[in-house]
């Protein structure tokens, strides 16, 4: 996933941030656009108008690297025309990967790891100063949190972090070594941050950490994710609140509970089963049974009606036979999740996995990520279908992109739905009076990925908030 800082006025420096990966990443890049346009820089709408040029990367799989090094290859060009070009490598890799970087690409400025964020400003000063490179990777840095809540890329829809880092060290995850220990925010500072976004319009918020479900470790009291969401709900103006990524070893009834009684909390859980295989899961480090997966969700489902699962897999795990294959197929099958990121094991250098044999060769690998894509592309059509002829709320993002006078949005289960506007409405409404809006569509029509509907109780006033 790739996506673009946004243009914002002012006449200096101009930066162009692109962002590889995960939710992470994009908040932040939010958060340095912020930090970087406090300090009187401005941005580039495209690469080639720029006069610094950031990649904001990730490291959780060695394609993502990959991709990483060949943009900077072919940012060579650029920087030869323009010498005064800052190109700088931010994030998980620029942390994993260090001064190799510098080695493989002389021509990059600056590698600024993930606790670096906040001196951003300050060190782009210096390279723009003559300091031809710098590596800013310290672990000890603090992460700074604090944010310019009017600088956003969408109104309307905020991501939050609650907690960086993670504890727990999944034998193939590199994000511990990259991200660091856990750490969890403060209640206080999280509902602060959550009022000034309603106060700046924002109706969606989405609670971000690595393993959201183990939330207040380390915090004094009694301090959970549970507690966390009963003190969000009430605030004024936020309609709707996710919180991901969660992991089955720390998700809790307490958890599910609050899922179902809290009318901001939406019924929506992205939780990793990674295997179906126990085997497999015990060398993993998971630290759960695929029984214990299925029984979480079944609860889920049972505490919380309509709620729908979305979860990761990976395929090709050393060792995985077969027979561990299609037990990961048979828990899909059984948890039928609305949609799930499938993923060819990777081996990553510096983790506990590193030491198997990578023995389950590609085209295997590729057979079996076939197989969980088709299996789930099933599985979302039918559940789909289900959903013909329900009214369901729609926040509306926009135009539809490749429909054009089409809206675009997404229910409270993170479904997307496409729907026409209602007559009278004209363009400017398509663009900017209905995004941010909730409003009711029927559904008539559905794809594995879309919904489509129509609206329903819609009056024109509606378009006077
Ligand atoms: N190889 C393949 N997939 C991985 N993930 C994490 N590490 C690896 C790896 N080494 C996947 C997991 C995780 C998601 C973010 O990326 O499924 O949940
Ligand atoms: Fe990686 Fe496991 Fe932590 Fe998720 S919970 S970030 S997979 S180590």
């Amino acid at each position: 996933m790739i996506s673009k800082s946004k243009a914002l006025k002012g006449n200096s420096t101009k930066v162009y941030i692109k962002t590889f990966g995960c939710q992470m990443n994009k908040l932040d890049t939010e958060l340095s656009i912020g930090s970087l346009a406090k300090k009187g820089y401005s941005f580039a709408e495209e690469e080639k108008d720029a006069d610094v040029i950031l990649l904001n990367t990730c490291s959780v799989r060695e394609k993502a690297e990959h991709k990483v090094y060949s943009q900077l290859g072919s940012l060579r060009d650029q920087k030869e025309k323009n010498p005064k070009l800052i190109l700088g490598v931010l994030g998980c890799m620029a942390q994993n990967e260090g001064d190799k970087i510098f080695k493989r690409m002389p021509h990059v400025n600056l590698v600024c790891g993930t606790r670096m964020f906040s001196r951003l400003p300050e060190l782009l000063d210096e390279i723009s100063a003559g300091n031809k490179r710098i590596l800013a990777i310290d672990e000890d840095g603090e992460v700074n949190f604090d944010r310019l809540v009017t600088q956003r890329q969408n109104r309307y829809s905020a991501f939050v972090s609650i907690m960086r880092g993670c504890d727990n060290y999944c034998s193939y995850c590199i994000v511990p070594y990259v991200r660091g220990r856990e750490f969890s925010r403060s209640v206080t500072e999280i509902v602060d941050e959550v009022k000034k976004l309603a106060d700046d319009g924002c109706k969606e918020v989405t609670l971000l950490g690595q393993n959201v479900n183990s939330y207040g470790k380390g915090l004094s009291g009694k301090v959970t994710l549970a507690t966390l969401l009963r003190e969000l709900d009430p605030i004024d103006g936020i309609e709707r609140i996710h919180f991901i990524t969660s992991h089955p070893r720390d998700m809790t009834k307490e958890i599910i509970e609050a899922v179902g009684e809290l009318p901001g909390v939406c019924e929506y859980l992205h939780m990793p089963a990674q295997s179906g295989s126990d085997r497999i899961l015990k060398k993993m480090k998971r630290q759960y049974t695929s029984a214990h997966y299925r029984e979480l969700v079944d609860m889920a489902k049972s505490i919380v009606p309509g709620i729908k699962i979305a979860s990761d897999f990976i395929v090709g795990f050393p060792g995985e036979t077969e027979e561990d294959f299609q037990e990961t197929v048979s828990l899909l099958n059984d948890v039928r999740c609305q949609n799930s990121f499938i993923f060819k094991y990777s081996p990553r250098t510096g983790t506990a996995a590193i030491d198997l044999v990578d023995d389950v060769i590609e085209e295997t690998k590729k057979s079996r990520n076939h197989i969980m894509l088709e299996l789930q592309k099933k599985i979302s059509s039918e559940e789909n279908i289900k959903m013909h002829g329900k009214s369901v709320e729609v926040l509306v993002e926009g135009e539809s992109k490749s429909n054009a006078g089409r809206l675009i949005g997404r229910t409270r289960q993170n479904q997307i739905v496409a729907f026409s506007p209602p007559e009278g409405v004209g363009q400017e409404g398509v663009t900017s009076a209905l995004p941010g809006t909730l409003v009711n569509v029927e559904i008539v029509d559905s794809t594995d990925l879309t919904l489509f509907g129509d609206l329903r109780d819609f009056t024109l006033n509606e378009l006077a908030h």
